[in-house]
């Protein structure tokens, strides 16, 4: 692959990531003069940029996640318990010769997470029963042949009223205009800011303690994806960065607070939260979802 460079002025920023003036650092020194873009990142922000045959096995992990989604989709019903779709995901990952990313990660005891109305995320498959007019996010990561990619959804269980409507509507939204943000040349901050002012925008709340990651050789990488803040702030996004955009947006008060298992985040005040999550490629002219579908 043919290395990125990059133009440095005297007076700015080693591109070395030492922190010092370029001319008080590299320049002049054989060797050193340029340091190539895909070293900076690793160096300053432990970003580890895919090669295409990196992007190609996340892709393949992406299509078999999806696959999996649909699968669960089709089986969603009122009366079913939520463990159900843990073993719906764990055996069809393990058919399809992937490994099903959470069982086991920091102690994580499922195959997949599924969060149920005021449940925000990292709800733990069990015997809580869906009802009629619930919402549930199913979370999916896999890991095949080494390349994770991570997805998820929000369902509706039987008919929905209005404020599932709403909540899972607005979130939507949410992932698809933060996704538009991804392109060269925009920051990280560009995707938290049209994700925000979405859904702030709408009388909803945007999660805090929980961000999109960097994806692909493990689970969660750097850089850190806020799903808020200011245009223009935060890291750069360059081809070759894999990450998820993954917005929790509440219907009522941002606030959460986690169960006694460890794991489960609920909305303080009891609100409805939905989620929707893509793993996306920054590309030389825009983005491409390894984890693509419809929003
Ligand atoms: N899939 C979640 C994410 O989008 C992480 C789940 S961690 C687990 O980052 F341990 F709960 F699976
Ligand atoms: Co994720
Ligand atoms: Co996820």
């Amino acid at each position: 692959m043919k290395t990125r460079t990059v133009k440095v002025g005297r007076n700015d920023p080693c591109s070395c990531g030492s922190g010092l003036k370029y001319k008080k650092c590299c320049l002049g020194k054989p060797g050193k003069g340029t340091e190539d873009l895909e070293n900076l990142y690793a160096k300053k922000y432990g970003i580890r940029l895919k090669k295409p045959k990196d992007i190609e096995g996340i892709r393949k992990a992406g299509r078999l996640v999806l696959e999996t989604l649909d699968l669960v989709e089709s089986k969603i019903k009122p009366g079913m318990i939520t463990d159900e779709i843990n073993s719906l995901v764990h055996e069809f990952t393990i058919n399809k010769g992937a490994t099903p990313a959470p069982l086991n990660y920091r102690g994580f005891p499922k195959s997949v997470c599924v969060s149920v109305n005021e449940v925000v995320c990292h709800g733990i498959p069990g015997e809580r029963m869906l009802d009629d007019g619930d919402i549930v996010n199913v979370d999916i990561t896999s890991i095949l042949n080494g390349y994770f990619a991570d997805a998820n959804k929000t369902f509706f269980v039987g008919t929905p009223g209005p404020d599932a409507c709403k909540i899972v509507n607005v979130t939507r939204e949410c992932l698809k205009r933060g996704l538009a943000e991804v392109k060269p040349g925009n920051s990280l901050g560009d995707i938290g800011w049209a994700i925000q002012t979405y859904a702030e925008g709408h009388g909803c709340s945007v999660v805090r303690e929980f961000v999109g990651h960097g994806v692909g050789f493990e689970f969660h990488e750097p850089p850190q994806v806020p799903h808020f803040g200011q245009k223009g702030q935060g890291i750069r996004l360059i081809p070759g960065m894999v990450f998820t955009v993954e917005p929790m947006i509440n219907l009522g008060k941002k606030e959460l607070k986690i169960l006694d298992d460890k794991w489960t985040a609920v909305t303080t005040d009891g609100s409805l939260s939905a989620q929707y999550e893509q793993t996306v490629l920054v590309t030389n002219n825009g983005s491409e979802s390894l984890t693509p579908y419809d929003l």
